[in-house]
């Protein structure tokens, strides 16, 4: 890699990426593609919307695992901007299964200081769903102990489109010097600026794609794909993909001399 190529790496620097090879336990910020619930539905003879419902059971035990663990971040992908090409049926019921759950889960947010947040194409939701979603994030914006991210209507492309239009604009208005901008400008006109890069990024059901999830913010992610099927995902599951995360040497492009130079220092 040249210095070049080095140099818009901007965060973790060496040291940075020292304590968080240390630190390896617990990552600050996981992020899941929740997988297979259609193919779970189908191998216990049901529909796919009894599939999504045990998924959203799962979304229940993971966000409680995660607050029990310390997990500062956890991202969910629950919904993609491709997503709303599926039959409308199933779009309806994910749609009225996001109600019930963000409803349902506005006690236990409380009671264990999780925020709510939202990043995706949020306009494109239907009125009923951005309403309750609205009210669940205004009621629980100070909590501090964790948050929980739902990607709704997400595309990681979009996301990048967005950032560049935005980003454009600036520049044609004369707010913004071209030459100025770096990958640190990205970065601030994403979703949610300030979420720090995911450094595990786990996938159920044995699938081994990114499927428009996050493109600019896993750039150095570690991946753990599980056999498992999202709806039978539970605690150890989980705790096993940490252990996995944990064994992982992250080298973010550098070589294991230079890591052994970094943590001497
Ligand atoms: C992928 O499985 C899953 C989804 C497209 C939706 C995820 C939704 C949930 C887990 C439940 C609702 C979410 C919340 C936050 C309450 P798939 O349908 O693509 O499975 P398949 O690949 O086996 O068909």
């Amino acid at each position: 890699m040249s210095s070049d190529e080095l140099a818009t790496i901007e965060q973790p620097t060496l040291q940075g990426m020292q304590s968080e090879t240390k630190l390896s336990g617990i990552p600050r910020h996981i992020a899941i593609i929740m997988d297979g619930n259609g193919r779970w539905a189908k191998s216990h003879s049901l529909g796919r919307l009894a599939g999504h419902k045990a998924g959203a059971k799962t979304v229940r035990t993971i966000v409680e695992e995660s607050r029990k663990l310390g997990l500062r971040y956890l991202t969910l992908y629950a919904f993609s901007s491709e997503n709303w090409g599926r039959p409308e049926a199933e779009v309806r019921g994910l749609m009225s299964l996001l109600i019930e759950h963000l409803r349902s889960e506005l006690t236990t947010l409380t009671k264990n200081g999780i925020r709510l947040r939202a990043i995706g194409d949020l306009s494109r939701l239907p009125e009923k769903v951005a309403a309750v979603l609205q009210d669940v994030m205004e009621k629980t914006k100070e909590h501090n102990s964790m948050d929980l991210v739902l990607a709704l209507s997400y595309g990681g492309r979009d996301e990048i489109v967005s950032a560049t239009k935005k980003i454009a604009e600036k520049v044609a208005l004369g707010q913004l010097d071209l030459n100025s901008i770096c990958a640190n400008t990205i970065q601030q006109h994403l979703y949610a600026p300030d979420l720090p890069d995911p450094e595990l990024l786990i996938r159920t059901s044995n699938e081994f794609r990114i499927s428009n999830f996050l493109l600019w913010q896993i750039a150095y992610s570690e991946l753990v794909v599980t056999k498992v099927a999202w709806p039978e995902f539970g605690a150890d599951e989980f705790k096993a993909c940490l252990k996995e995360f944990a064994n992982r040497t992250r080298r973010f492009g550098l070589t294991d001399e230079q890591l052994v130079e970094g943590a001497d220092r």
